[in-house]
């Protein structure tokens, strides 16, 4: 997602670098959305992958939205112009991206389990489902995969949502792992940042999330690792599957090196202490954005 100037600026040729540094190290899984830069992330990575698509897993995501004409978007139509832009015949694991307020999430997953049968998607997956809706979805198509937010500022699924993905046997992929860079230090720089407009990137949350965030930076110190990894490392422990997002050649090979890194039970029970889930200050999305995701269940007791 960084790739398309959704957190600053990047650079085309860095990130065709750091896409075909991510594949050399033996990176297979690649996320995408038709969201990210209109369409402009899905040709990126189709042009990065472009002679070396068939050991990869490609994902991409959609919502339903309103074409040019006013009209739903189909699972369909999204499905067909992804396939163009990512030049390849195939997407590995397609999501509907947000569930759409006005379109039971039956019916969408309903018409990407018809592409599935097709052979033009090979799993469907929900992104930001409730543990009711990835209930209802489950039954009338069986889904491979659930995106959400996971990270230790960010722990809410861990409620009800991650043990109904155990009990269905559906797979959880965590996005911003790395708290879109909090937990390992970064933050907008620049103006055109869309971290500027969430209430966790609002300087009076960044000062009472960044006493917490010691807890993460002394685990490192001690670990001789850095913040990233400790983040990562800790949602590896999860057993789940993070999808960290970067730029850089530089910050992608040290989030590489976090899978050699096992933490041991006290010090996740250290960093689990120093974040337990709902107790973040700042909403994770901005007020519209809130809607159209699951609410929040009661802070866990301190
Ligand atoms: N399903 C959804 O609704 C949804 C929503 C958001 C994201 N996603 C997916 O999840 C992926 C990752 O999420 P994300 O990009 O929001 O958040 P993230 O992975 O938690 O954080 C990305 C941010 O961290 C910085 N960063 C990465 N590695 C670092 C390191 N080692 N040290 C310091 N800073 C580092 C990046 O900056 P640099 O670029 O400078 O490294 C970037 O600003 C996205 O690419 C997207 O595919 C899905």
């Amino acid at each position: 997602m960084g790739l398309s100037h959704v957190y600053g600026q990047a650079d085309e040729a860095e990130s065709i670098r750091t896409l075909h540094a991510a594949i050399d190290l033996g990176i297979t899984f690649f996320d995408t959305a038709t969201a990210y830069g209109k369409g402009h992330n899905e040709e990126l990575l189709g042009r990065a992958i472009a002679g070396r698509r068939q050991k990869l897993v490609i994902a991409s995501k959609f919502t339903h939205g309103q074409d040019g004409e006013g009209r739903r978007v189909s699972a369909r139509a999204a499905v067909e112009a992804s396939l163009r832009r990512l030049a390849t015949d195939h997407i590995d694991l397609y999501y509907l991206h947000r569930v759409d307020l006005d379109v039971p999430i039956e019916e969408s997953v309903g018409e990407l389990g018809q592409l599935r049968d097709e052979g033009k998607i090979g799993g469907v997956g929900v992104s930001e489902a409730s543990a009711a809706q990835l209930r209802a979805a489950h039954t009338v198509t069986p889904l491979t995969a659930l995106q959400s937010e996971y990270s230790l500022w960010t722990r809410e699924v861990e409620a009800e949502i991650l043990p109904t993905t155990r009990a269905l046997g559906i797979g959880f992929v965590a996005y911003s792992p790395l708290g879109r860079g909090f937990l390992a230090g970064a933050g907008p720089t620049e103006e055109n940042d869309r971290r500027r407009i969430h209430p966790r990137f609002e300087a009076e949350a960044v000062a009472a999330n960044s006493r917490r965030r010691r807890t993460i930076e002394d685990v490192a110190e001690r670990l001789h690792v850095s913040p990233a990894q400790v983040s990562l490392a800790w949602v590896l422990a999860k057993g789940v599957v993070p999808i960290p997002g970067t730029r850089t050649v530089r910050h992608l090979e040290e989030n590489w090196a976090a899978n050699r890194i096992e933490l041991d039970a006290a010090t996740i029970e250290e960093l689990e202490t120093a974040f337990p889930h709902g107790t973040t200050t700042g909403d994770r999305y901005p007020a519209e954005q809130m809607k159209v995701v699951p609410a929040a269940p009661a802070a866990a007791l301190a």
